[in-house]
């Protein structure tokens, strides 16, 4: 049999810690690889998955509004960036906006969509960091001194655990100068609408989910076959989040760098959690993290909410 080949130690070591603990899991920043990124934009356009459509069309209404939290010669430093779409909203707005920052691991697509925005926005810095926005960032010496605004859309804290969005809260909130924190709720809903969202009927859901298997099986030295594994959409109403599971279709082993992981069938890898919000759920974190609610947008049937929050 060929050597198994691990071209990523830190996917690697992880995944290998998750899938021997009991439930197996995963952590979703994993998802994003370019095919990831790629097949993440592709939901985007997915009829069942509102948030992204309903988050522009509140950033879109709101610009204003938005513009007039972000002071003159500020930097907009965004977390988990992906292909930046709805930023475009905001730089075509914002006047005398001196430096673009987004963060994202997915590093190859951060890099494309950073000179994209480098070509299309020429009086604007943009400074692309790759890195996990969880982890010790290290923004660029060039912004220390300026006005911060951070952004974080797409409801991608609701990927967080909430001791890990409280954490972040409190990070963001530690930089030098930051002025304001633009936030994007998934709001808590009728839980068909939410699944629905995850598991899509032309099934672009089901293989960002598989993407995760493929991406070990490149990576770190995987042999998953992916059909031998159901994509699963489930609501944890006690949790108020939408799980993602990949379940085993049969009794199995799969190698993982060499490593025999069991699975029994029915067995199932969480391979992400997507909490939903409401406004007082918010509001209690970020006031834990030295934040309050300054503005509360939404839609009219209240699916999304975009948070505006200033420091205390
Ligand atoms: N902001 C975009 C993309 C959301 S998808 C939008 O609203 O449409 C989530 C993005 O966060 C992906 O691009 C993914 O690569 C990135 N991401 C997920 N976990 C991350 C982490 N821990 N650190 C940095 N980026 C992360
Ligand atoms: C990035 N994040 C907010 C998405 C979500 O809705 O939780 C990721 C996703 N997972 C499945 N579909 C989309």
């Amino acid at each position: 049999m060929d050597k198994p080949v691990v071209t990523n130690r830190a996917l690697f070591a992880d995944a290998l810690a998750g899938l021997r603990a009991d439930p197996k899991r995963m952590n979703p920043k994993w998802f994003y690889d370019h095919a990831g990124s790629a097949l993440f934009e592709r939901i985007t356009e997915l009829p069942e998955y509102y948030p992204t459509r309903t988050e522009l069309s509140i950033l879109r209404r709101e610009v204003d509004t938005l513009s007039t939290c972000i002071p003159e010669g500020a930097a907009l430093v965004e977390l988990g960036s992906g292909a930046s779409t709805k930023t475009r909203v905001l730089l075509d707005a914002i006047r005398g906006l001196r430096a673009y920052v987004p963060i994202d691991v997915s590093g190859d697509f951060l890099r494309d969509v950073a000179s994209d925005l480098d070509r299309a926005y020429p009086g604007l810095r943009v400074a692309p960091l790759v890195g996990d926005f969880l982890g010790d960032l290290d923004l660029p010496t060039e912004i220390r001194s300026l006005p911060k605004i951070a952004f974080f859309p797409g409801s991608t804290i609701g990927n967080l655990e909430p001791a890990e969005a409280l954490n972040l809260l409190r990070r963001v909130r530690a930089w030098p100068e930051v002025s304001a924190f633009i936030l994007g709720l998934d709001l808590v809903k009728e839980p068909g609408i939410l699944k629905r969202a995850y598991d899509d009927s032309a099934g672009v859901t089901a293989a960002f989910n598989h993407n995760l298997l493929l991406r070990l099986n490149r990576e770190a030295g995987g042999t998953f076959d992916v059909d031998t594994f159901g994509h699963e959409a489930r609501w944890n109403a006690e949790f108020e989040r939408i799980e993602m599971h990949l379940v085993s279709k049969k009794t199995q082993e799969v190698s993982l760098g060499g490593f025999s992981i069991q699975f029994s069938k029915g067995e199932s890898i969480h391979t992400e959690n997507s909490h939903k919000y409401n406004q007082a759920s918010i509001a209690r974190a970020a006031a834990e993290a030295g934040w309050a609610v300054d503005v509360f947008l939404t839609d009219e049937r209240r699916l999304f909410g975009v948070a505006i929050l200033r420091p205390f």
